[in-house]
């Protein structure tokens, strides 16, 4: 999710970090409240999405004999149009998927890539020094998007074979043609959204109407998105990547001050990885390999937490301590040693394996350690190698966590003319000068540097914990820096504090990412609590909500779906 009020958020930071580590914890001038997700139960299936009619169109491919891919596809086809803030055909994400036949997971890498001409230093000024500009504000931002050949990957070598990739994306173009109206986190957003938007005139026409955003109710029609569909569902993804709607992405990236070419299209790939894996409490993970950090950083404090008795402790005073330190650990390592790993070797093994965890446990005292005094730490095993989530389950057991994103809200703001289509700004999330950070305050060192066809360092992750081999929880958040943290607070409240999905979905959720040196807290913490985890020297920052974990639990009484309610409009389909 990614919200204008990040940004307030993150000058808040400033001003606070400052202040005394033990005086009391300031409120937010306004505290929003969390409000209960609410559980909904099925039996044959069940499609958690930020988006209503999307979540809907997932269940009525379940109907039709889809199976959980077949309808992960159609979702992402769908909120591509009914979602712009973070659906997308513009940007890229990342798939993981449990095939039940075979008892098998996979995942699906379809990250943005550089273009050919891209360069380490591609985002910097004449001084030398970052310029968030171009990486944020520019053409040069923009990733050859990966959403078209991800999705079509995905139903090409795991959809149930009864859908063709036109049944898919049908209802997606349905909803473009004949539009719908603007409601929910689409009516919250666009106000937001209106600046960056009116600065392209293609977007402005699509968005905006005498440049004031729609109403509440408006309908929202994207005509040129709809020839777009139709074009991917004839012809399939080249219809994307050749021709001439390649030639208008790279037209109007190149208009942005971008490098990104018509070969940069033809020439992009997603690609099939192994998933990451490791265990908690008996429980096996299974998450997002890098190009994504989330699946390794996840492990790697699911590791470290594993040495703690959380339930025993209960989510109070020292459990939340213990989750901030190993927050911490996990994220200094992230940025120094993760990146793309078809260009830049990574300790993988070591930073995943129980021996390492316990080690950094062993450095986790009473106190909090300040984040100066945390470095990289030492893995074994150096070896070679505005989002939006939604979770599926089919009635065989199938699963796919799947998270996908243009970046902030609504990308670059950019439409390609004639397409319809949202150009992403993903590119910021490499770094642009070692030991600077990007636009979520992740500071990134050499191993994630810009560089030609590379794919920039992302937090999505997409997870699937198994129970006797067999999906258990189904999860995964959009929230930039903090998707990582809220995966791991679902993932042990079910687990630790065995809470019921929905509670577990709505608990109020911490993050600490190293640097800033600050534990971000949700409304909903005791103040007791707060104040008592800044006497350890925690700096405890207030922030307003920034992710949104659409979930599924497996039960013995069936399905239940929680779907977040930090944004309006999520909702848990049931079949
Ligand atoms: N663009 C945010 C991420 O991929 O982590």
């Amino acid at each position: 999710m990614r919200r204008v009020s990040r940004f307030l958020a993150l000058s808040l930071v400033a001003l606070l970090l400052g202040a005394s580590a033990h005086a009391q914890v300031a409120p937010l001038a306004r505290t929003p409240v969390i409000p209960p997700a609410t559980p909904i139960l099925a039996h044959s299936g069940m499609v958690v999405a930020q988006e209503s009619r999307a979540a809907r169109i997932g269940i009525e491919i379940l109907d039709r004999g889809g199976n959980a891919v077949d309808a992960a596809v159609a979702v992402g086809f769908a909120l591509a149009v009914t979602y712009p803030r973070a659906g997308n055909l513009g940007g890229g994400g990342f798939m993981v998927i449990h095939l039940a036949k075979d008892n098998r997971d996979v995942a699906i890498d379809y990250r943005e890539t550089a273009p050919a001409a891209a360069t380490p230093t591609m985002f910097l000024d004449a001084k030398g020094n970052p310029d968030p500009k171009k990486s944020r504000d520019s053409g040069l931002a923009v990733g050859v998007p990966g959403t078209v050949a991800g999705l079509a990957l995905a139903r090409e070598k795991y959809g149930s074979g009864k859908l063709s990739l036109a049944d898919l994306i049908t209802p997606a173009i349905r909803l473009a043609s004949q539009g719908f109206p603007v409601e929910d986190d689409t009516a919250d957003s666009l106000p937001r959204a209106k600046e960056r938007l009116a600065r392209w005139p293609s977007s402005a026409a699509i968005f905006l109407t005498g440049g004031q955003p729609p109403s509440e109710g408006d309908r929202l029609l994207q005509f040129d998105l709809a020839d777009t569909l139709r074009a991917i569902a004839q012809d399939g993804p080249r219809a994307f990547y050749q021709g001439s709607i390649a030639g208008e992405i790279a037209d109007a990236v190149v208009k942005a001050g971008g490098i990104m070419t018509k070969d940069d299209l033809a020439n992009y790939h997603a690609l099939k990885r192994p998933v990451v894996r490791g265990t908690y409490r008996g429980y096996d993970i299974v998450s997002m390999p890098p190009p994504s950090s989330g699946g390794v950083a996840l492990i790697e404090m699911l590791n470290i937490l594993e040495g703690y008795d959380l339930a025993k402790l209960g989510r109070g005073e020292q459990s939340l301590h213990d989750l901030i330190e190993a927050m911490k650990r996990a994220y200094a390592d992230r940025a120094v040693f993760m990146g793309d790993p078809d260009a830049v070797k990574m300790p993988i093994a070591g930073l995943l394996s129980k021996k390492y965890a316990a080690a950094l446990r062993a450095s986790i005292g009473d106190k909090a350690t300040p984040a100066a005094d945390i470095h990289a730490g030492k893995p074994a095993d150096f070896e070679g190698q505005n989002t939006t989530h939604f979770s599926v389950i089919d009635r065989d057991g199938n699963a796919v966590s799947n998270t996908y994103t243009l970046n902030f809200s609504y990308g670059l703001g950019l439409v390609a003319d004639g397409t319809g289509v949202l150009l992403n700004n993903e590119l910021d999330d490499f770094t642009s000068k070692p030991g600077t950070a990007n636009a979520y305050g992740l500071v990134g060192f050499n191993a994630n540097l810009p560089g030609p066809g590379k794919r920039p360092l992302s937090s999505m992750t997409p997870t699937i914990v198994l129970k006797d081999g067999k999906p258990f929880l189904i999860t995964g958040s959009p929230g930039g820096s903090r998707i990582i943290t809220a995966v791991l607070q679902v993932i042990s409240n079910v687990i630790d504090f065995h809470m019921a999905v929905d509670k577990a979905v709505s608990a109020p959720r911490l993050h600490n990412q190293w640097q800033p040196d600050g534990a971000f807290a949700e409304p909903g913490f005791a103040p007791d609590l707060l104040d008592a985890l800044q006497r350890r020297g925690h700096k405890i920052v207030p922030t307003e909500p920034h992710t949104s974990a659409n979930s599924i639990l497996v039960t013995p009484n069936g399905y239940v779906g929680a779907a977040d309610t930090r944004t309006r409009g999520a909702l848990a389909a049931g079949y």
